[in-house]
């Protein structure tokens, strides 16, 4: 399942493709290119969709609706929107909210903003999609504890359901789980954040920050290191990272089966993060001011720690202070509002051309060349050559293929045998991919 999920993320990709901002500390520009990060900063003008679930306003107004419908649940009280609160950022402002045992919950309620440029949901990535991800609330015993065949059935004998369902699905008109999550995807892909003062700068007004905010922005992409992971415009990278929390929680290592995994979560936005406190998968840190402090003082040394933290953080407390000041730049001054974008459905399929390669390079998080021809009977050799543990991953006709952790300096061969198209990703690093055309042997 886990590796289905992989290799459609990896087409998912194919259309995203998350510019390749910013590529380790040696090409980071010195001491503060205010031009070079606009460029990086700057917002997109549309939405990206999945071709197969385009957006309508039938289907977003249907998805918004079931967001906030308690018959999801088991109990018919809790809804999508009892945890994902609009005024909260779509999150809950506790760490952990209590489960349908009294329990508190394994993770924090994460904010939804942004997320149709996600490439895995959840904090340790198990999701591919949020069409896949739509349906685990509902089922799971802590969260919703419903019973999807009960509520389907109560949605289509609801007088006003079944039409809303038609609309939003003309060609398929029907009260289906696949309609249900398609919706509640498509709605949530309208959840964008708003444009901030952060925006103003980036758009080139000098004045939208004060001299402290502007200090804490080139402290965060300069010496504290912070733009390795937070970067673009929705500040992450889409990759999942051990940034050294104390805490049991193994995330992305078991759902993997990859040890060297073990600890990393999905780098978060860090857009209109001021309403969604407390922090981090497991909400330990209260404030703008501890997570600061965590990433100078208190990171727990292990073997899993991501390769793009910095060895050491020095910050003094006018820095650090400074490096908050910025982060509240990323939020509205009022609860935020969705911002209006049009959606373009993105077009899948790899956008470099195919060669011939002997070796492919990992370095900076990229395999390069990042599409190739092979012949059926070939191998694929993966250089590890970069600085970061991969985990290489294969899906296509007739063959799938897990590597384990793929440590700087390992060689992974992988055997092709039948002709195909195979889309090859790593587990820990959703934006590396690579296309491979597999084509029939020559006969001899
Ligand atoms: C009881 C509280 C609760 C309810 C109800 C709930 N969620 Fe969540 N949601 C969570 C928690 C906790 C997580 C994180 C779980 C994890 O990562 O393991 C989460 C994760 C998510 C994510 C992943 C976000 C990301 O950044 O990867 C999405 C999307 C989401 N929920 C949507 C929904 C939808 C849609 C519904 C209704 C069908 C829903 N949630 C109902 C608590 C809840
Ligand atoms: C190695 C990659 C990496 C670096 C470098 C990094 N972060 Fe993070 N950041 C993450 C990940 C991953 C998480 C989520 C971790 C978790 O929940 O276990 C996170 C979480 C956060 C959060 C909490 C967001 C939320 O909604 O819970 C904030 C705020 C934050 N980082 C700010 C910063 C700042 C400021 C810096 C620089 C001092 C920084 N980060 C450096 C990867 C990174």
């Amino acid at each position: 399942m886990v590796r289905e999920g992989f290799a459609r993320a990896g087409r998912l990709l194919a259309g995203l493709v998350l510019a390749s901002l910013v590529s380790g500390a040696a090409d980071r520009p010195a001491p503060f290119d205010a031009a070079h990060w606009r460029a990086i900063f700057a917002r997109p003008d549309h939405t990206p969709t999945p071709p197969d679930n385009p957006a309508t306003p039938e289907k977003i107004a249907l998805g918004a609706k079931l967001f906030d419908d308690t018959r999801l649940s088991g109990d018919g009280m809790t809804a999508c929107s009892t945890c994902h609160q609009a005024d909260l950022s779509f999150s809950d402002g506790i760490d952990r909210h209590v489960g349908h045992d009294g329990q508190a919950l394994d993770r924090r309620t994460p904010p939804l903003w942004n997320l149709a440029w996600g490439l895995s949901f959840f904090w340790d990535g198990r999701a591919p999609s949020l069409e896949a991800q739509a349906m685990a609330p509902i089922e799971n015993e802590r969260e919703m504890a419903g019973n999807l065949r009960t509520a389907l059935q109560v949605l289509a004998s609801d007088p006003q359901m079944p039409k809303e369902f038609s609309a939003a699905f003309p060609e398929d008109p029907a009260v289906t789980q696949d309609n249900l999550a398609k919706a509640l995807a498509a709605f949530q892909r309208t959840l964008v954040s708003p444009e901030t003062r952060f925006d103003r700068w980036v758009k080139g007004d000098d004045n939208a920050l004060e001299p402290d905010e502007l200090a804490g922005f080139s402290l965060f992409v300069g010496k504290a290191g912070c733009v390795a992971c937070h970067q673009g415009w929705r500040f992450t990278d889409e990759a999942l990272h051990d940034i050294g929390l104390p805490g049991t929680d193994k995330g992305r290592g078991p759902v993997l089966g990859v040890p060297a995994a073990d600890h990393a979560f999905k780098t978060p936005s860090l857009r209109e993060r001021v309403w969604s406190a407390p922090y981090m998968h497991d909400g330990s840190l209260t404030t703008f001011e501890d997570v600061v402090d965590h990433y100078a003082d208190r990171i727990v040394k292990r073997p899993t720690l991501s390769a793009d933290l910095p060895k050491q953080i020095e910050l003094s407390a006018t820095e650090r202070a400074q490096l908050v000041a910025f982060l509240n730049t990323l939020s509205g001054d009022d609860p935020p509002r969705p911002a209006r974008l049009p959606a373009k459905a993105m077009t899948w399929g790899a956008s470099v051309d195919a060669v011939v390669a002997s070796t492919i390079s990992q370095k900076d998080r990229r395999f390069s060349p990042g599409a190739i021809l092979m012949k059926a009977g070939e191998a694929l050799r993966i250089l590890n050559d970069d600085t970061r543990v991969h985990n290489v991953r294969v899906d296509g006709p007739a063959k799938s293929f897990i590597s384990d952790a793929q440590n700087p300096g390992d060689t992974v061969n992988i055997g092709f045998d039948q002709p195909g198209q195979y889309d090859v990703i790593c587990g820990i690093h959703p934006d590396m991919r690579l296309s491979v055309t597999v084509s029939t042997a020559r006969a001899r």
